[in-house]
């Protein structure tokens, strides 16, 4: 089993210290798990500039792909990964936001059905639990089959160790991934995640190559045609019916609201 640990914290702090927990406590209960480290502080990718070239054209034309792409194949050679980040003004960090910007068409075009995610979050006070559940927002909209979550309300600047109570917390919660990992299971996708696969897949005929807005949206759907999520992912009737729903209510809608572009 592989595991890549990804530290979107500018420094090895307090998460990462609860991190690096995680992973030892990870180990006592499967010592073959390979674990892999990226350190998005030591990559310096540029920020988003928000030309939108994923978006239209495709994630390989981004002008950071070369810093992109190399974690993207990273998470596509994984069986899950951890995600550590801090607690920055309620939010995640700068560092954080600015790679998930990288990955924001992936909210248009998502992959990694079968991933699973431990995002841990340590804060000084308050609001760690609005970072993770921020960001298994964001993965789950990547396509990522299920994310759990850690917050830790740490009480301190850089000097936090994890007491019994927390350490016991994150046990938990590690075996709960781990095993899940272990299953292979997957899990049906939440209300939340069937929306836009169905919307976007409803919306692409618009763009499709040759019409006036053409995008990669456009070409990308045409994978799952019929399809009301990922095929492999069990997906119950009343799922299905709902899928269905909201794939009608996008071909409505996709007429009316066209996304233009400057040519
Ligand atoms: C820039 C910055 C912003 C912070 N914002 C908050 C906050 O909004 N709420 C809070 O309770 N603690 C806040 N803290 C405290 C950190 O969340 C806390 O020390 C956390 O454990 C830091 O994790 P780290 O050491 O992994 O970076 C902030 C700390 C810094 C440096």
């Amino acid at each position: 089993m592989k595991i890549l640990m990804i530290n979107g914290s500018p420094h090895k702090g307090n998460t990462w210290r609860l991190t690096e927990k995680v992973k030892e406590l990870m180990e006592t209960l499967d010592n073959t798990v390979i674990f892999e480290e990226i350190h998005l502080s030591e990559l310096d990718i540029p920020f988003c500039t928000g030309c939108s070239v994923c978006f239209r054209k495709g994630h390989i034309f981004c002008p950071h792909n070369q810093y992109i792409q190399p974690i993207m194949d990273k998470i596509a050679g994984c069986d899950g990964i951890i995600f550590a980040v801090s607690c920055f003004q309620g939010a995640v960090p700068a560092l954080t936001k600015n790679f998930t910007d990288h990955l924001a068409f992936l909210l248009h075009r998502p992959r990694y059905f079968d991933k699973k995610a431990l995002i841990i979050s340590t804060t000084g006070g308050v609001s760690a639990n609005s970072v993770t559940q921020s960001l298994a927002s964001t993965l789950s909209g990547w396509g990522f089959n299920k994310c759990y979550q850690l917050p830790i309300v740490a009480l301190s600047w850089n000097d936090y160790k994890p007491s019994e109570k927390h350490i016991k917390k994150a046990y938990k919660i590690s075996k709960e991934f781990y095993i899940d990992l272990k299953s292979k299971k997957l899990h049906s996708p939440k209300i939340g995640v069937l929306i836009p696969f169905n919307l976007f897949q409803a919306m692409c005929e618009e763009y499709a190559p040759g019409t006036e807005y053409a995008t990669k949206d456009g070409v990308f759907w045409k994978q799952y045609v019929g399809m009301r999520y990922a095929p492999g992912i069990p997906l119950p009737i009343y799922k299905r019916v709902l899928g269905k729903l909201i794939y009608q209510i996008g071909k409505y809608l996709s007429q009316k609201m066209i996304v233009t572009y400057k040519k």
